[in-house]
């Protein structure tokens, strides 16, 4: 397995165009099963997750093609409802298949899902609304079969929390269907309200996909559908950290600025400039970043958790002490005592990080414990004095197109080998 190696202190400039959304491309796909006819997926990032949805898709029956992020999905043929612990457990947004499936053949058979270590990550709110929506779920030896038992006219589910999954499976569960469903207290992310604009694309009735309150009209079939996904806002916020941590002035195109307004407003608290002219967001640090005094993660549009990472790693560059509050996943920083390597002064207390900003890192030899904190890591090796290895680098490679060669573009001392 190939390293990123990194020469840091390099100040990093220039323009990057943002990469689709993995979080979009995951559910839309699995609602590719869904489509009887062909699905082409525009926007879509390069990736082993995304790669690994497709192997799923194949394996049920689907024909697919990947060129030059546009993926083709025929699902005419499909025959499937089962897919193998292997594919499973590649990614934690396989469970998604799950919703996919039983709205396409009316059963499924499937294990739980893998994905970041990022704390228990359970699916007890997916299969509880699964029940409600008239689905008897077994589990037995690690399996989950869940088979059509009841069609209910009306449905109505209060999530006990706003789950993103769980909001995409109910969603990709009843939009082929006879029932109306009603999903109270559901996840506003913008991933949703982009599976909701794909699934309606291709004839489906989903309405209020960005509120708490989602209703789907079941219809009788999805139709061949051409979409593009939206752009990556945690990847977006990863190119925010590198010019705040290289005091470097760094242009981003293709956003959707309203994603961007919990990250925008905290990275201005750091006292970089950050502007937005369209779909362009630029971002010009040329000072040492200020500590921000407390940062909670939350549901959208709240600050999003999987940014926290990339922002705890220019935290431990500012001036100042800084603290951050993670409220969605019990165990999110594993990659704490990776910067830790690099000279960071992190404290963490539960869901709790105290940053003691430091004026210099140095370059050690870290390794990658999960996406975003693999992420952060490559942010702290381009702040750091000296050279950086970073190893593990199959998780950034899940969530992030070309890191190397885009951080590279924009003046990094950044090699992967
Ligand atoms: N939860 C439960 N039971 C469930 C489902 C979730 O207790 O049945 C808990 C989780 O354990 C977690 C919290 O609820 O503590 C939030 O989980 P959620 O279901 O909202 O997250 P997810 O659907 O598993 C997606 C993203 C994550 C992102 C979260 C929160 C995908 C593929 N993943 O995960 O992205 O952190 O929403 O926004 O969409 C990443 O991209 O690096 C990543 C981890």
């Amino acid at each position: 397995m190939p390293n990123l190696y990194v020469s840091g202190m390099e100040r990093l400039s220039g323009k990057v165009k943002l990469q689709g959304a993995k979080n979009s491309a995951l559910p839309i796909l699995a609602a590719s099963l869904i489509v009887r006819g062909t699905t082409i997926l525009h926007n879509c990032p390069d990736l082993t997750d995304l790669r690994a949805a497709l192997k799923i898709l194949t394996s049920l029956g689907c024909d697919c093609s990947f060129c030059e992020n546009t993926v083709t999905v025929d699902s005419r043929n499909v025959t499937g409802e089962i897919i193998s612990e292997d594919l499973m457990r590649e990614m934690r947004s396989s469970i998604m298949f799950l919703g996919a499936i039983l709205a396409r053949n009316g059963s499924a058979t499937v294990t739980a899902p893998g994905g970041c270590e990022l704390g228990p990550r359970p699916i007890d709110i997916h299969l509880k609304a699964l029940e409600e929506l008239g689905y008897a779920v077994e589990e037995n030896e690690g399996y989950i079969t869940c088979k059509k038992s009841v069609t209910k006219d009306k449905v109505e589910i209060s999530l006990n929390f706003p789950s993103v999954g769980a909001t995409e499976n109910i969603i990709l569960a009843s939009c082929v269907s006879k029932s109306r469903v009603i999903v109270h207290n559901a996840a506003k992310e913008p991933e949703i309200t982009d599976l909701a604009a794909f699934i309606n694309r291709a004839g489906g009735k989903v309405y209020g996909a960005g509120t708490d309150r989602i209703e789907i009209f079941g219809v009788s079939r999805l139709s061949s559908v051409e979409h593009n996904v939206i752009p990556d806002r945690i990847v977006a916020s990863t190119f925010m950290s590198a010019s705040v941590v290289t005091g470097g002035d760094i242009c981003v195109s293709g956003i959707i600025p309203e994603h961007l307004t919990a990250i925008c407003s905290t990275y201005r608290e750091l006292g970089s400039s950050v502007t937005i002219d369209n779909n362009e967001l630029r971002i010009v640090s040329d000072s040492r970043p200020l500590g921000i005094d407390t940062v909670r993660s939350s549901v959208y549009p709240g600050f999003p958790t999987d940014a926290g990472p990339l922002l705890i790693s220019a935290l431990a560059k500012a001036e100042g002490t800084s603290v951050f509050v993670e409220t969605i996943f019990d165990n999110r920083f594993n990659y704490v005592d990776e910067l830790k390597r690099m000279g960071a002064d992190i404290k963490v207390y539960g869901r709790l990080a105290v940053i003691n900003g430091k004026s210099r890192l140095s370059g050690a030899k870290v390794k990658c414990t999960d996406l975003r904190g693999g992420a952060a890591a490559v942010i702290a090796a381009l702040s750091a004095e000296g050279e950086s290895v970073i190893t593990d680098i199959h998780h950034i490679e899940r969530g992030y197109e070309n890191i190397s060669g885009v951080l590279r573009s924009l003046n990094a001392k950044i090699i992967k080998e």
